[in-house]
């Protein structure tokens, strides 16, 4: 389906310093699951300080679809109306993987949910097994329907259950089922990650009882009912990330308030050296670089460690390193198709498996590179603000589920970044 924004380009003109301040949002990640959870109540949910990204309009687009009502005022989404429907429709579901998040919600509350296969990024297999085998261990008959996974329960009862792996989204899609199955559940290998904790604060408000949330054991006793609240989600570590690696890249200085250092400590150890300069001062944090970067090996895997949201930002910087580094990528198997991008723009990047070694020393000039996922967008932007010249960037409406005007957000800085439409 071509959209708005595939018309649309970036045109980023690299080399100026960065300088300002910036206020960071709710996370994404934490929006989407929060909204996910206004299923389980009649009652108003209201999620607070709510990005405007495609991602969290699509997922207000699945709630509309479930006969939820959803309202938006400023950065406050607000659901309520219990749901109508309990299948999610398919353009949707192929719009934004998160619609996932909506089978544990949705069989809890209505005793079935039904979803076609989710979209989202490409960037590895990204199978279900996690969320269909903790569904399955809370007493949901899962069944296929051509590509429709269907989950079937009159209702759920409370089990120990083993991850495999600490996935993200399983970790909050059987929370949510289990809030109010009947009996404990125990979630065994839980993933960790701060937009896990700002979940349960929510679902806690909604008068749901879980305790563990942030450690690899999640414990939660089921309830009868739920209520309505209203709830903040964690800032995003992700955006204030990225801002981070375009200071690194480019030198400058720059204020980003609403952060929180505590959820970034993996993302900012990496960037300090004898180049950069990081304070935090009554809630603000003070990032400062001359955009002189020393050689670094990174390993992405689950929280706490290095993000792989921030691998193909990360990447980036290295490309303007002053030696060799490398980024060994373990959490997506596919998650390297920025690489033939940077390659346009002079990076020297080989690949063994799922390791990246990255020559920062060749320097870097604009090209013209297409974004094909929504964090490899990022990185191109970033490199693209470092680079010699020229860069234009396609595939905008990728970076647009998860930046809210990307090109915004670095011209307050002072980069010379436009968004330009072309012709059809
Ligand atoms: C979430 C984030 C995404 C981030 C990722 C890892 C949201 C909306 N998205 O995605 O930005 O990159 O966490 O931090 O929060 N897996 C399975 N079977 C499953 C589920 C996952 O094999 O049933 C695998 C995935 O293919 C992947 C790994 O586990 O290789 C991690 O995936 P997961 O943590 O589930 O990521 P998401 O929740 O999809």
């Amino acid at each position: 389906m071509r959209t708005e924004n595939d018309c649309e380009r970036l045109i980023v003109n690299g080399g100026e310093p960065l300088v300002g301040s910036v206020i960071v949002h709710g996370a994404k990640n934490a929006v989407l699951p929060m909204l996910a959870a206004s299923v389980l109540t009649d009652e108003p949910v209201t999620v607070t300080d709510c990005p405007d990204i495609t991602d969290v309009t699509d997922m207000a687009g699945v709630l509309s679809a479930l006969g939820c009502r959803v309202e938006r005022e400023g950065r406050n989404i607000t659901v309520c109306g219990c749901c109508r429907s309990s299948e999610i429709p398919l353009a949707l579901a192929k719009a934004i993987r998160s619609s996932v998040f909506m089978l544990g919600p949705l069989v809890s509350r209505t005793g079935e949910a039904r979803m076609h296969a989710p979209g989202g990024c490409r960037i590895g297999a990204r199978p279900l097994d996690i969320h269909l085998g903790g569904l399955a261990a809370l007493g949901a008959e899962v069944s296929f329907d051509g590509d429709c996974v269907v989950c079937r329960a009159d209702k759920l009862r409370g089990a120990d259950i083993v991850l495999r792996y600490p996935s993200v989204g399983a970790t909050e899609n059987l929370v949510m089922a289990a809030v109010c199955a009947q009996g404990t559940t125990r979630i065994i290998g839980a993933a960790r990650e701060p937009e896990i904790v700002s979940l349960v604060n929510l679902l806690r408000k909604m008068g749901a009882a879980v305790r563990g949330e942030g450690t690899p054991l999640i414990t939660v006793e089921g309830v009868s009912g739920l209520q309505g609240a209203v709830c903040a989600p964690v800032p995003d570590r992700i955006a204030a990330g990225t801002v981070m690696a375009a200071v690194a890249v480019c030198g400058g200085r720059v204020e980003l308030s609403g952060a929180n250092a505590d959820h970034l400590g993996a993302v900012i150890s990496p960037f300090l050296g004898a180049h950069t300069f990081l304070v935090e001062h009554s809630g603000v944090l003070i990032f400062e670089s001359d955009g002189m970067l020393s050689p670094t090996d990174i390993v992405t895997g689950p929280y706490p460690l290095f993000p792989t949201d921030m691998q193909a930002p990360f990447m980036a910087c290295q490309c303007y390193a002053s030696g060799m580094c490398s980024m060994r990528e373990t959490v997506f198997e596919d998650r390297f198709a920025h690489i033939t991008e940077l390659r346009k723009m002079g990076a020297e990047i080989a690949v063994a498996g799922c390791t990246a070694y990255i020559d920062g020393s060749k320097g870097m000039h604009g090209a013209e590179v297409a974004a094909s996922d929504l964090r490899g967008g990022a990185g191109l932007t970033v490199a693209a603000l470092g680079a010699k010249g020229e860069s234009v960037i396609s595939g905008l409406r990728y970076i647009d589920r998860g930046y809210e005007r990307i090109e915004e957000l670095f011209s307050s800085l002072g980069g010379r970044v436009r968004r330009v439409r072309r012709d059809r």
